[in-house]
């Protein structure tokens, strides 16, 4: 299995503040995830301007749709967020893109979209990338929000990724506590993102299915997501830097 590697959710009000914490944060992370807060705000571009500085994005706007309007999403989303040169407003797909920085390194759908809506996901995401010539993102599903904690919640989230590895994704989005179950089921290439991340001491905000970076690399997570303990820490690098010295030790 790979290092395992912290992914910070840019959770802003604006793309300065984000290019800030990008900026603040580049030598020692390289993936950020954009969510519905920053998207909503920026659009693709603030995708671009981190990219063009090197970094990978994960973007999660967790589709969940009809088939047909996740297939175009999935397509727009690749598109937009590949160039820093074209304008998509007048030519949109791209006749010849010429690629200036990847594409996006991961994506979400919701698993609960059902397998049609998770497949066209998959074909769309593999089409586009292969099309505009970049490295297919990852796609990944989110299982049961780690905000909800219903009673048996681990046979919930085990039956969703089953459905997601079967779908064609590459992974799933659980909390830590599902993590050795969905291991021993679906084996080590699976890809397994885990936010609720919090270090010891740490308020849980609106999360219930919560752990520390250490407990989630001891489960056998790929990727850490760390939101509000980084972003909204009085100095998010020396925060950072925590979360990666324990995730190291
Ligand atoms: O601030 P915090 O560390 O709780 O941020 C977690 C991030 O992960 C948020 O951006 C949230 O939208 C996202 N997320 C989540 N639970 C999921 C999927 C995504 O908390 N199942």
């Amino acid at each position: 299995m790979k290092k395992p590697e912290l992914i910070v959710a840019l959770d802003v009000g604006s793309g300065k503040e984000a290019i800030q914490l990008v900026e603040l944060l580049k030598n020692e992370v390289d993936i950020f995830k954009v969510g519905g807060q920053l998207f909503s705000i920026e659009g693709p571009h603030i995708i671009r301007d981190i990219q063009a500085r090197g970094k990978r994005v994960f973007l999660d706007l967790k589709f969940h749709d009809i088939p047909n309007t996740v297939s175009y999403s999935t397509m727009g989303a690749i598109v937009s967020t590949s160039s820093t040169t074209i304008n998509f407003t007048t030519q949109f797909p791209p006749k010849n893109p010429s690629l200036d920085i990847p594409g996006l390194f991961m994506f979400t759908v919701h698993t609960q979209g059902g397998e049609g809506m998770l497949k066209a996901a998959v074909e769309a995401s593999r089409k586009t990338a292969k099309k505009l010539n970049i490295v297919p993102p990852l796609v990944v599903g989110v299982t049961v929000l780690t905000s909800e904690n219903e009673p048996n919640v681990i046979n919930t989230v085990l039956t969703k990724a089953k459905l997601a590895k079967k779908s064609g994704l590459d992974g799933v989005v659980v909390s830590v506590q599902e993590v050795r179950a969905i291991r021993d089921e679906l084996g080590d290439e699976f890809v397994i993102v885990t936010p609720g991340i919090r270090p010891l001491g740490e308020s849980a905000g609106d999360q219930k299915r919560i752990a520390t970076p250490a407990e989630a690399i001891a489960a056998g997570s790929n990727y850490l997501v760390v939101g509000r303990p980084i972003v909204q820490a009085t100095n998010p690098y020396k925060a950072a830097k925590e979360i990666l010295k324990e995730m190291e030790s």
